[in-house]
């Protein structure tokens, strides 16, 4: 019985503890070659946990259906620590970190998964847990925006540059 109990404490815990990608929010268009902030969310909860570290991906999804973050992380934008924080007003916000983080150049225009895993140790007894989450961007080329009327005004200067 108590083994079932401390599971089920377990269980609700490591749903609470999740991380969450807070911005951007799904569907954004990011240029590649261009810097964007992840804001990743861990929210508030009652049982300890240690933050272990964090990664977040890119993964071009092609033509088909896009991949499942447990299986491909895809492009690696940032592995390393998660430190959330209050904001300040400090219920503005779950506690978050905020990550500036770089679309590779060459990164394939079209739909991409960003994905995170994320490890933390739960509880008194240290209970590992990886958890993913995952949101979908379209990845644009900066030569192919649709910014009308800059190309209009570059293409009009390299006209009048002709005569
Ligand atoms: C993180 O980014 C969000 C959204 O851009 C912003 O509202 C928040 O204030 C930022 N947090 C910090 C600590 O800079
Ligand atoms: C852009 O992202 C890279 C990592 O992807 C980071 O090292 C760099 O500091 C960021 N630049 C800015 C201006 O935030
Ligand atoms: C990826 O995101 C979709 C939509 O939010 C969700 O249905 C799916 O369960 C997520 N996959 C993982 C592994 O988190
Ligand atoms: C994106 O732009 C580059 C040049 O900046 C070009 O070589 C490439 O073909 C473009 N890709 C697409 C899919 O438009
Ligand atoms: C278009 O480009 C011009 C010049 O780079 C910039 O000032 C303007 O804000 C852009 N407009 C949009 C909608 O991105």
């Amino acid at each position: 019985m108590k083994f079932y109990a401390s599971l089920l404490a377990i269980v609700s815990a490591v749903v609470a503890q999740s991380a969450q990608i807070g911005a951007p929010q799904a569907g954004s268009s990011v240029v590649a070659g261009s810097n964007f902030t992840v804001m990743i969310e861990r929210p508030n909860s009652l049982s300890s946990s240690q933050e272990v570290s964090i990664v977040i991906g890119l993964v071009p999804c092609g033509e088909t259906e896009c991949p499942d973050p447990k299986s491909e992380l895809g492009e690696i934008l940032y592995q390393g620590p998660f430190n959330p924080q209050y904001a300040t007003p400090p219920d503005s916000l779950p506690p978050h970190q905020n990550y500036s983080l770089q679309v590779p150049a060459s990164f394939a225009v079209g739909r991409a998964t960003l994905a995170v895993a994320h490890l933390s140790l739960i509880g008194a007894i240290m209970s590992p847990n990886l958890d993913f989450s995952n949101t979908t961007l379209t990845i644009t080329n900066a030569s192919s925006d649709t910014n009308v009327s800059a190309r209009t005004i570059r293409s009009m200067r390299i006209l009048g540059n002709r005569t």
